[in-house]
């Protein structure tokens, strides 16, 4: 009887421990979010986001940023949107969330995104949403490879030019394209017929001429 009593509790107080321990954000998380907070707290543009919130406490908990709701353990949504961010240095930093199924970092002041984006936010396999909308991107559109779970891509009101061509000829279940308010050229791209997905599509003002 004695023993069964110690069993008991041992199983409850081992569960509640468990529980304890399961709903911590996983630490390789924690430490990308905590040099993430250095390169926002060390720009004086960028200061003001997380101005007042201890490096120490839970990532989870901070402005723009959302873990699962089960139980906190992962990132699921990022939002830096109005951040005033003007350099990319932490794009290829936040692409070590593997867990990431929506990053937004639409209106700050980026002009180029690091190849290490591509390669590093490519392989993050839950990504669904991505959205660069009202920044100062220059150059070329960028190849997406990877990218598998792309559902909604949102580039507009940017100063992108080139063509469009191929660079999103690997997004193969995407819904929802933005592209417009940039300074492409050329007509457009046929490769876009093969998205039988995509259900909404801004091309308007796409095309400079
Ligand atoms: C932030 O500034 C501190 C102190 O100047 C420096 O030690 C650290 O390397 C900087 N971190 C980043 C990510 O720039
Ligand atoms: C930040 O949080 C840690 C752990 O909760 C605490 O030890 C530390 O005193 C806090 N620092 C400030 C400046 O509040
Ligand atoms: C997750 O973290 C947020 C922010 O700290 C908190 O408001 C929420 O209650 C937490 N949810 C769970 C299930 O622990
Ligand atoms: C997180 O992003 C996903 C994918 O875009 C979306 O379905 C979900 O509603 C978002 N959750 C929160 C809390 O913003
Ligand atoms: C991207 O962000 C802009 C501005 O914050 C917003 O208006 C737009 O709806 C977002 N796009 C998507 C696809 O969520
Ligand atoms: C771009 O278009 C998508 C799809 O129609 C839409 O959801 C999004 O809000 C648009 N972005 C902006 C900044 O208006
Ligand atoms: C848009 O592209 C055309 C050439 O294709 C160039 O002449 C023009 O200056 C560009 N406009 C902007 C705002 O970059």
């Amino acid at each position: 009887m004695i023993i069964n009593y110690v069993y008991l509790i041992s199983v409850l107080y081992l569960s509640f421990f468990f529980h304890l321990v399961r709903s911590q954000l996983h630490t390789d998380q924690i430490n990308t979010m905590r040099k993430i907070y250095d390169m926002l707290q060390n720009d004086t543009a960028t200061s003001f986001v997380w101005d007042g919130i201890n490096k120490s406490s839970n990532p989870c908990s901070w402005k723009g940023i959302s873990c699962n709701s089960n139980d906190n353990s992962s990132i699921t949504n990022i939002s830096f949107s109005l951040f005033s961010i003007s350099s990319s240095d932490f794009l290829p930093v936040i692409c070590q969330i593997n867990t990431l199924e929506s990053l937004d970092i639409s209106q700050n002041h980026l002009s180029s995104i690091p190849s290490g984006f591509i390669t590093g936010c490519g392989g993050i396999s839950g990504l669904k949403l991505l959205n660069f909308s009202r920044n100062k991107l220059e150059g070329s559109l960028p190849t997406f490879t990877g990218f598998g779970k792309l559902d909604s891509l949102d580039f507009s009101h940017n100063k992108l030019n080139g063509k469009v061509d191929l660079q999103l000829g690997g997004l193969n279940l995407l819904k929802s394209l933005n592209l417009s308010y940039n300074n492409f050229s050329g007509s457009v791209p046929t490769s876009l017929g093969k998205f039988n997905l995509l259900e909404e599509l801004q091309l308007s003002a796409i095309f400079s001429r």
